[in-house]
C-alpha cells in the first residue's frame, strides 16, 4: 500500500501525541523574526520558548511546519528540491533529552513507518574546539540497535562539527546532533560513509546552546530536543520513489496544473517536466508566501514572490506554447492548486486568505505579461545578433524592462545565447552602485 502525505503526517503526529507531545499548529511561512525572510525550520518559531519561556502548550510539543530556503528555488524542477517543503517536527522543551528522543525516533521509523532497522545508520556529534564529544548518544543508539537484535558495529558514525552541529544561522540557538540515515543501495554489507547510497531522513537536535554575536558559547538555561524530518522526502523512501513528484500530492498536483495548460505528464519531454515541475512548485509556494499576507514587490519576501510569479508564469507558457489565453490558463492552474493544497493547507484554499492569495498572483501576473512577452522577443533579437548574455544586459533588462534578472540569464541560455558566467557578479555590482546612488 503506498503512504500518502496526509497518511505520514497523521501517522507521525498521533504518535508523538501518544508519546505525552501536543500538536500545534505550524507558523505561516513568514519569518517570526527580521533576521531572514522566510519560517526556514520547524524550530524557528519555537525559538523563545527554546530559549527559557514557558510555551502555553506545554514543554512536549510536535507540528508540521512549511519552510522555505530561498537558496533551493534554482534548483526546482530537479527530483528533490522544492520552494516549500514540509517538516515534520517534535520538541522536547526541557523535558525529555537524548534517553528519550533517540529511541523515540527509532521507534516511530521501525514500527510505525516500518522501516527494516538493518537499513538504518546514524552519525553522531565528535566534538570540536569548544564543545567536548557527545559520547552520550552513540552509547543509546548501541543499545537501540542491540535492543532490537541489530549489530551496531559500522552504523554510528562520530563526525565534526561541520556534520553534526546543527543552528539555524550564525548567531543563535544550536546545539550538536543526531543524524539518521537510510541504506537505499543494493544488497549486500554496506560501509557507511557519505554516499549517495545513504540518504538522511531526520535529524535530532540537542539544542542546548547560544551563539552570541561576538560568537561566544553559553549553555542555554534548559536542555531541549528540536527534530525535523522533510515530509516530502521521507513520502519518497516510503513509496521506494526516486522522486518527491511521484509522491501521491505533488503528483496530483502536477497533473491538474498539466490539464489547465492543455497538456499532461505523460506527454512531455525532459524540458516540459521541468517547466511543469517549476509551474506547480512556484504557484503552490506563491499561494502560500501570499496567504502569509505578503505581496509582491521589488525588495525581500515581496521580491521572491514576484520572482515565482514571473518565472511560473513564463514557464507556464512554455508548456502552453502560445500567449494565447495564457493568463486565463495560469488562473486556472492556479485555482487548479489551490484546491488540491487546499486539502491540508486551508490558508490557500476556499478561505479568504486563499481567494485573496490568488487575486495577488493573478494580478502580478498580469502585470508581468507584457514585459514577459517584450522580454523574450529582445532577447530571441539579441540571440539572433550574436550578443553574449552579461551583467550588464541584465542589468538593463531587470532596471528598465522589469524582466528579473535571474529569469533573463535563464531565457538567454534557452535561446542560444552564450551567457557570461560572470554575469551575476557584474549585476550585483551594478545594483549596488544604484543603490550608492540611491541612497545619495
Ligand atoms: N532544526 C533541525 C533541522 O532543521 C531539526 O534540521
Amino acid at each position: 500500500m503506498p503512504w500518502t502525505i496526509e497518511q505520514i503526517e497523521r501517522r507521525f503526529l498521533g504518535f508523538m501525541e501518544a508519546n505525552g507531545h501536543v500538536v500545534i499548529e505550524g507558523h505561516s511561512v513568514r519569518s517570526p523574526t527580521d533576521d531572514v525572510l522566510f519560517t526556514t525550520a520547524g524550530m524557528h518559531p519555537l525559538t523563545p520558548y527554546l530559549g527559557g519561556e514557558p510555551h502555553p502548550a506545554g514543554q512536549r510539543l510536535t507540528d508540521v511546519q512549511r519552510c522555505v530556503r530561498t537558496t533551493d528555488i534554482d534548483e526546482v524542477g530537479d527530483d528533490t528540491h522544492l520552494t516549500v517543503f514540509e517538516m515534520l517536527g517534535n520538541w522536547s522543551l526541557g523535558s525529555y533529552f537524548k534517553e528519550t528522543a533517540i529511541p523515540l525516533s527509532f521507534k516511530l521509523l521501525t514500527e510505525e513507518f516500518g522501516i527494516d532497522p538493518h537499513s538504518l545508520y546514524v552519525t553522531v556529534f565528535a566534538g570540536d574546539r569548544e564543545v567536548p564529544v557527545d559520547d552520550e548518544a552513540p552509547a543509546i543508539w548501541s543499545q537501540v540497535f542491540t535492543g532490537a537484535g541489530v549489530d551496531p558495529t559500522g552504523r554510528i558514525n562520530p563526525l565534526g562539527e561541520e556534520d553534526n552541529w546543527w543552528s539555524n544561522g550564525p548567531v543563535g540557538l544550536c546545539g550538536p546532533d543526531t543524524e539518521i540515515f537510510v541504506y537505499v543501495g543494493e544488497e549486500g554489507v554496506p560501509v557507511f560513509g557519505d554516499k549517495p547510497e545513504f540518504v538522511e531522513i531526520w535529524n535530532n537536535v540537542f539544542m542546548t546552546y547560544d551563539r552570541s554575536k561576538d560568537g561566544e558559547l553559553t549553555s542555554l538555561s534548559q536542555r531541549n530536543v528540536d527534530t525535523g524530518m522533510g515530509l516530502e522526502r521521507i513520502a519518497m523512501f516510503l513509496n521506494q520513489h526516486t522522486s518527491v513528484w511521484q509522491t501521491d500530492e505533488l503528483a496530483e498536483l502536477a497533473e491538474a496544473v498539466a490539464a489547465t495548460l492543455g497538456t499532461s505528464t505523460a506527454d512531455l519531454d525532459t524540458d516540459g517536466t521541468r517547466s511543469l515541475r517549476i509551474v506547480t512548485d512556484h504557484l503552490r509556494a506563491g499561494l502560500a508566501i501570499a496567504a502569509a499576507g505578503i505581496q509582491p514587490s521589488a525588495s525581500r519576501q515581496g521580491y521572491v514572490l514576484r520572482k515565482l510569479v514571473r518565472r511560473s508564469l513564463r514557464h507556464a507558457e512554455l508548456l502552453k506554447g502560445t500567449d494565447e489565453g495564457l493568463l486565463a490558463a495560469y488562473a486556472a492552474a492556479a485555482e487548479a492548486v489551490s484546491q488540491v493544497v487546499g486539502r491540508r493547507w486551508p490558508d490557500v484554499g476556499g478561505s479568504p486568505d486563499g481567494d485573496a492569495a490568488r487575486a495577488v498572483l493573478n494580478k502580478e501576473a498580469g502585470r508581468f505579461a507584457k514585459t514577459l512577452k517584450s522580454g523574450v522577443e529582445h532577447l530571441h533579437d539579441l540571440a539572433e545578433h550574436g550578443t553574449t548574455f552579461d551583467g550588464d544586459l541584465a542589468f538593463n533588462f531587470a532596471d528598465t524592462l522589469g524582466y528579473p534578472a535571474e529569469l533573463a540569464a535563464e531565457e538567454a541560455s534557452r535561446v542560444g545565447m552564450a551567457v557570461d558566467p560572470g554575469w551575476e557578479a557584474r549585476f550585483e555590482e551594478l545594483r549596488e552602485e544604484q543603490r550608492a546612488r540611491s541612497r545619495g
